[in-house]
């Protein structure tokens, strides 16, 4: 847990002298209109947040939980911070879920519908809400011990208001393995049981239960595979059915941190089947897939439960190489959009692909469309646009030769999302954005490969006030992005630096804020 280092070192400084930190107080009347407050991506109203956590759809509501340090802007002693959304756009913040205890720290987790209340904690009639997080024991970790991270059940008999910690955790203890956390689960149609799976530094670790309380190991997965440039954390898996075909195969999500593609954390995901024991991996031990390309997607994982079971991905948009020190004023991060992940047959390699979740779409207030633009040199189309693209949609499909979309200021800060044709690679460049300063890793080279093999490029690009995330391929490859200017980027050129490109289609909307 490499980032956790510095972290718990800061968290024991505040232990022993209850406040290092400068308290953050929000002004309740600024609230959401702070420079730099995301408007379309769920963010904390203060203080610090990472990981989503327990994200479960019940009764109409989608809940999402996340760790949250309520006293300050900084990492610290974790909680479960609560939020509901019923489109999973617009979001009602409720109090804190679970606080840290005796026993220590509440760190990241997953939750689910225990519909046949095989746990015993509800009735038939009203069936429990199950989270099952891992508890971290900074003091124990002081001491030098090992097992200081169990996973802790606790379960909630009122549609996720309140929640009671199970009298008999932990319900998996740990045998000395030093990272090993961020249980996610779900009920096994097949073999009969729930599954769990939880990162144990290098390696998943799969767990078998009847009763979500009594575990039983069943097996590991991916010592020699893929990246191990950090350490492993919050994985998920879930079954994915090919598009257009019949067959069913299994995903495993697994986080990262650091030895992400462009530095800092990242989220990487396996291909392969599960049979109720064990995972398979499909592609050779080399291979290493990314879900998202850029620097701001992290800690992801799907909604259980989800309406047509749809699989729903959420991931917070920062990166722990900086997200501590980023300049925002009285919270720390955002989420990114949800997204529906499917399964893409790809030159004969299979490959999650991400969509833009079509919710976002109700938060239309105009459209602009273009269609069969030729550009040669730029195009200025912020006074066609004629509104700000600072919160806006963009789709539509170019040609496949060099081009930049850049989003900028009357400071000349902007934002560069672009396609290198030669190195047949996609860019994000933030290097003149506004306030880089804070961190080295902030300004390096963000690129990612182009995955779909030829054709134009189908691009949907969402711009917020404070971030960028850019779905190309439908949805093969993407890179999500934080800045921060000093003034809303609100103009768009379109560069064309090696000679004419054609613009088949371009639609701009300007998107509502979702406070
Ligand atoms: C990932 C992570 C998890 C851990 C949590 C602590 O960002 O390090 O592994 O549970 O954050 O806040």
């Amino acid at each position: 847990m490499k980032h956790i280092i510095p972290i718990l070192a800061l968290s024991a400084i505040c232990f022993a002298c209850k406040k290092t930190e400068t308290v953050v107080v929000a002004d309740k009347t600024k609230r959401f209109s702070e420079i730099h407050r995301p408007q379309l991506h769920f963010s904390p109203p203060q203080m610090w947040m990472n990981d989503p956590n327990g994200m479960v759809y019940h009764k109409g509501e989608y809940h999402l939980f996340y760790q949250h340090y309520p006293d300050s802007a900084v990492w610290g002693p974790m909680h479960w911070g609560h939020a509901t959304s019923k489109d999973l756009i617009h979001w009602d913040h409720l109090p804190i879920a679970l606080f840290p205890d005796s026993l220590g720290m509440i760190f990241s987790g997953g939750a689910v519908v225990d519909e046949k209340n095989s746990s015993g904690f509800g009735t038939a009639a009203n069936p429990p809400l199950i989270a099952i997080y891992t508890r971290h024991d900074a003091e124990m970790e002081k001491k030098g011990k090992n097992d200081y991270e169990t996973q802790c059940l606790a379960y909630s008999l009122d549609d996720g208001r309140t929640w009671t910690k199970y009298a008999d955790n932990p319900v998996i203890k740990n045998a000395g393995q030093r990272d090993f956390r961020d249980p996610k689960f779900f009920w096994h149609e097949e073999s009969g049981k729930w599954i769990l799976v939880l990162a144990a530094g290098d390696h998943a670790e799969f767990f078998g239960s009847k009763d979500l309380k009594s575990w039983n190991k069943l097996s590991d997965f991916g010592m020699e595979y893929g990246a191990h440039g950090g350490v492993w954390e919050c994985p998920d898996l879930l079954p994915m059915t090919v598009d257009g075909e019949n067959t069913r195969k299994w995903i495993l999500i697994m986080n990262i941190n650091p030895g992400g593609p462009n530095g800092g954390s990242a989220t990487q995901y396996f291909v392969g089947d599960f049979d109720g024991e064990k995972f398979v991996c499909d592609t050779d031990k080399s291979v290493t897939s990314w879900l998202d390309y850029g620097p701001d997607d992290y800690a992801g994982v799907t909604w259980s439960n989800a309406p047509d079971k749809k699989n729903i991905f959420f991931g917070w948009m920062s990166n722990w190489a900086y997200a501590q020190v980023v300049p925002t004023h009285p919270w720390r991060s955002a989420n990114t959009l949800p997204r529906e992940l499917f399964l893409a047959r790809v030159n004969g390699s299979l490959r999650v692909r991400s969509v833009l979740w079509d919710g976002v779409e109700s938060l239309n207030q105009n459209k602009k469309q273009f269609a069969n633009l030729s550009i040669q040199d730029s195009l200025d189309l912020s006074g066609d646009i004629g509104f700000p693209t600072t919160k806006s949609l963009l789709k539509g499909e170019i040609e496949a030769k060099d081009f930049s979309f850049v989003l900028s200021n009357s400071k000349g800060q902007n934002v560069k999302v672009g396609f290198n044709a030669k190195a047949n690679q996609f860019f994000i460049d933030r290097k003149r954005s506004g306030k880089t300063n804070f961190s080295a890793e902030f300004v390096k080279d963000i690129i990612a490969p182009r995955i779909a093999s030829n054709g134009n490029i189908s691009f949907t690009m969402v711009v917020d006030v404070s971030s960028v995330e850019v779905l190309l391929d439908d949805g093969l490859t993407v890179l999500t992005a934080v800045f921060f200017p000093e003034e809303d980027l609100s103009q768009l050129k379109i560069y064309s630096p090696t000679g004419v490109i054609k613009v088949d289609s371009l639609t701009i909307s300007q998107l509502s804020s979702i406070w």
